[in-house]
């Protein structure tokens, strides 16, 4: 069987990106495509020398965010995704092209969702008190950080623990968590919508 196609999109450091890639084979999906919010990423560069197709849909040059989600829509339909995957997105995605990827539309957050979503989270966390904490991967719906769960790993807090570590720890889980996604999607064993987008 072809392996799944997924698109990873991007805008910073990459380390989900270059988990994803380097774990593709073994998990039966591949990475058809990158796009990039920010020229600059380090996960632009990444793709680059791991010579992964790369699309750069820059938001500031679109006036809205409507005409932003267009241009990433058709960006990523030139890679033909079956799964489309948020790892460090840094932009809120609009309604038409949530509805247009429903069910195949998938982000990784670095929290034990639904507690702390948004920015800042292992810094909360430790604040709050929680004596445990991980990560979650969803599907992306209009709720922010608030769609279906798919999987979570989660890890102990340590006493004395700063944000920095517990983001490293949090981090490395990360890494296993979201490609072990994908190829529950390779597999069947997530079903995926029949229509193409
Ligand atoms: C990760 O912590 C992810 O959970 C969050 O953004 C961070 C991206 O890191 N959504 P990277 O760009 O994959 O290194």
């Amino acid at each position: 069987m072809a392996p799944l196609s997924v698109a990873v999109v991007v805008s910073g450091r990459g380390s989900n990106l270059r988990a994803i890639h380097e774990q593709a084979a073994g998990l039966g999906y591949r990475v058809s495509g990158v796009v990039s919010n920010n020229p600059a990423a380090a996960a632009v560069a990444y793709a680059r020398a791991a010579s992964l197709p790369v699309t750069v849909v820059d938001h500031r040059l679109f006036a809205d965010r409507a005409s932003f989600d267009e241009a990433l829509a058709a960006a990523l339909a030139e890679f033909r995704p079956e799964i489309i995957a948020l790892a460090g997105f840094l932009r809120v995605l609009g309604p038409a092209f949530v509805r247009r990827h429903a069910g195949r539309l998938i982000n990784i957050h670095p929290s034990l969702l639904p507690a702390f979503p948004g920015l800042n989270t292992h810094r909360r966390a430790l604040a709050a008190g929680v004596r445990e904490h991980g990560a979650t991967v969803h599907f992306v719906t209009e709720a922010l950080d608030g769609g279906p769960i798919i999987a979570q790993a989660r890890l102990a807090v340590q006493d004395g623990e700063d944000a920095a570590t517990l983001a490293g720890r949090v981090l490395a889980l990360e890494h296993t968590l979201y490609p072990a996604v994908l190829g529950r999607f390779a597999r069947d064993t997530i079903p995926l919508p029949a229509q193409t987008p």
